[in-house]
């Protein structure tokens, strides 16, 4: 992994929003560079700009200094080559499941026996056989969630944002996601960029965790998760993995109290 080249670097970003009645500082000089293949779930209290920083990965916020590198090259505007699973769910109610997936192929475009395969080969990746034709008010939170997926991974991006994609979903079909998740990382590698605010859910998908401080959010732990891959659920019930989870636990915990950092 060290040698891999790197797809994503991050120099000293900083945001703030201007409000009128005060000046909201989001961010806060983030450095952070991803390498080609690489699995990273950023951690962080709500507020503290992890959707900010995804936004600006995406190219579709300006950061008030600081650059952003994809692939070598200044990233200034949003890019087709990078897919963004977004906080809640944005499918168009009236299209079908499988022409909701199509869109982004339309808008790159025309569409042709090529495309719509591609769109089902997705969709059935996803676990979504049988229901290409069925309208999203049919469908529940996670199939949702399953066809957004679907949508993001049809054009095949370099680079994966996902800011927390199961947050609204129950325990069992979150946990039933994220090994789909891994299936997808494992079979096609890659480079993703994750908000979630399940520790065991960063610990079981990660490569690195990234945390963040309170607003304005600062890097303030990068920690590497040793896990062999491929990550299997049985791997949450060993030792290693709780180690792990309470490691990063303590470094949340350490941060956001400096006190006890004086006593540790
Ligand atoms: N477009 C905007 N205009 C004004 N303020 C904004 C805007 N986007 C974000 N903010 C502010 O920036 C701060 C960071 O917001 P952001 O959505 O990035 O946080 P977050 O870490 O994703 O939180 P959550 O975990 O609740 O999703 C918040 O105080 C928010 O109010
Ligand atoms: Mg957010």
């Amino acid at each position: 992994m060290s040698s891999a080249p790197v797809v994503l670097d991050i120099e000293d970003i900083s945001k703030s929003f201007d409000e009128p009645s005060a000046r909201v500082r989001a961010l806060s000089s983030i450095r952070l560079r991803v390498q080609r293949g690489e699995f990273i779930c950023l951690l962080g209290p709500s507020g503290s700009g992890k959707s900010t920083l995804l936004r600006i990965i995406a190219g579709l916020v300006t950061p008030d200094s600081g650059r952003v590198r994809f692939d070598g090259a200044p990233l200034t505007e949003p890019q087709r080559d990078i897919g963004f699973v977004f906080q809640s769910t944005n499918l168009m109610p009236w299209r079908t499941v499988l022409e909701n997936v199509l869109l982004p192929l339309e808008i790159a475009g025309p569409v042709g026996d090529v495309e719509r395969a591609q769109a089902v080969a997705m969709l059935n990746l996803v676990g979504l056989h049988g229901f290409h034709h069925a309208y999203p008010r049919q469908l529940s939170g996670g199939m949702s969630q399953r066809v957004v997926l679907a949508r993001t991974l049809v054009h095949a991006p370099r680079l994966l944002l996902l800011d927390e994609p199961f947050g609204a979903l129950d325990a069992i079909t979150r946990e039933r996601l994220n090994l789909e998740l891994l299936r997808i990382h494992a079979r096609d590698a890659q480079t993703s960029v994750m908000v979630t605010h399940s520790i065991p859910e960063a610990v079981l998908l990660a490569d690195r965790v990234l945390v963040l401080s309170e607003r304005p959010g600062r890097i303030i732990a990068d920690v590497p998760i040793p896990l062999p891959r491929p990550r299997t659920l049985a791997q949450t019930g060993t030792e290693h993995f709780a180690r792990l989870t309470l490691a990063l636990r303590e470094q949340i915990e350490l941060q956001a109290d400096p006190a006890a950092q004086e006593s540790a």
